[in-house]
């Protein structure tokens, strides 16, 4: 994930039994944008398992501190360091008292002295246990320390009784936390293409390759959820249509050219992700080609580039190439970044057992002029999303110098 564009949330959860709005929580954090690692107390482990916050979180939860396995992985210290936000939801009288006490008796108490992160609290516990003078003593000495305090609300609770203690609904405490914000694309037009193309040999054959259209349709996909108008140029695939405002249909090189270059005046970004074939048959033969002779010899002419010729252009979208590359990845994609002037080239490796064509998975290297970042393996949908935020990032700061 972009640490640019999102911000580090550690979310401690603690055992009351609001906790189970807090699995709602973690994806309204992350509809905001906020990247969310999840902390929970040994009681809230009894309320609600942590393999379900491991889901919607998309991260391995912690509950223990020394649990030897995940200090291995990003010790305690770290993930204090780590994060940006710490929001505990729901925060139960206990936990107020031993934060306001300084103990360090378990992760989350020791991760709460060891962060310099703004710390958030949604208390929620039974109308007497809030209205203690301990309880209330406990919140002014963590506001004096700087605690940012989201409700609690009056309300029905859990234990039958009304009044004070209900933790706000998560719409309201991730609201409060970063309000949604329009998209980072709003009103970006897009052209992408994607798949591969089809060059006829006779009516029955056709010159092809192996891009499945799996990482177009997965950048198209995340391009449309950050706002963006989509239009999609595709060759032939097998996928889902994504929710893009326009898609175009095509099979060859000559018909995506087409399509591409009468749609070029309304777009802002151009992302050539189609394995587009280089040459095509010369002359396809009207009718099926018999096979009366021994030897069979193509004569193949070249296809236009169409990616180069969106980047030469008079007034140019921002542009993104991909390279695939069997051998010197970093160098081949560096000569296309220049020698087809883009602004961006995405180049990965194929022909290896891992990655690539028509693998669920993919990893990256990602070209800019005076700069680079490598984007390990992943499986595609993730990898689709980190080549997104590294575009937005790009165009903006494009868009930025030029205004
Ligand atoms: O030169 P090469 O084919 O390796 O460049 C790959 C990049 O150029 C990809 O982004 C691909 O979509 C684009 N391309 C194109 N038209 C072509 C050939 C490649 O748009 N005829």
């Amino acid at each position: 994930m972009s640490q640019h564009l999102d911000s580090r949330l550690l979310l401690g959860v603690s055992g009351g039994i609001s906790a189970y709005k807090s699995v709602d929580l973690v994806r309204r954090l992350k509809e905001r944008g906020f990247e969310v690692r999840v902390v929970m107390t040994q009681a809230a482990t009894a309320l609600i398992t942590p393999l379900t916050f491991q889901a919607v979180s998309g991260h391995p939860v912690r509950t223990r501190l020394f649990d030897p396995v995940a200090e291995a992985g990003m010790d305690h210290i770290e993930l204090a360091r780590w994060a940006e936000w710490l929001l505990i939801a729901p925060a139960t009288a206990d936990l107020m008292a031993r934060m306001a006490a300084g103990i360090a008796d378990d992760l989350l108490t020791t991760l709460v002295l060891a962060t310099d992160a703004q710390v958030c609290l949604a208390p929620a516990m039974n109308q007497h246990m809030w209205r203690h003078p301990a309880t209330q003593e406990n919140l002014e000495t963590l506001r004096a320390r700087g605690a940012r305090i989201l409700g609690p609300i009056d309300g029905d609770q859990a234990c039958g009784d009304v009044g004070p203690g209900r933790m706000l609904e998560p719409i309201e405490i991730a609201e409060s936390i970063r309000p949604r914000a329009e998209p980072p694309l709003a009103g970006v037009r897009v052209l992408l293409t994607a798949g591969p193309t089809r060059e006829p040999l006779d009516p029955v054959r056709y010159l092809g390759n192996r891009s499945s259209g799996r990482m177009g349709y997965a950048l198209a996909n995340v391009l449309c959820d950050l706002g963006a108008q989509v239009i999609l140029v595709s060759g032939p695939t097998e996928l889902p249509a994504p929710p893009v405002v326009e898609l175009v249909s095509v099979e060859t090189a000559a018909e995506m050219h087409a399509a591409v270059m009468g749609r070029t005046t309304a777009c802002d970004l151009f992302v050539a992700t189609a394995a587009v074939a280089d040459y095509r048959p010369a002359s396809p033969a009207a009718h099926k080609i018999k096979k009366d002779a021994a030897e069979l010899s193509l004569r193949l002419i070249r296809n236009p580039d169409i990616l180069a010729q969106v980047a030469a252009l008079p007034n140019p979208p921002f542009t993104v190439g991909f390279a695939a590359e069997t051998r010197e990845v970093e160098r081949a994609a560096r000569d296309k970044l220049t020698s087809k002037g883009l602004d961006m080239i995405a180049a990965n490796q194929v022909g290896e057992p891992l990655g690539g064509f028509e693998s669920e998975d993919n990893a990256l290297t990602v070209l800019w002029d005076g700069g680079r970042r490598d984007l390990p393996m992943m499986t595609k949908t993730r990898l689709a999303r980190e080549l997104a935020l590294l575009i937005v990032e790009r165009y903006r700061e494009r868009h930025a110098a030029s205004t």
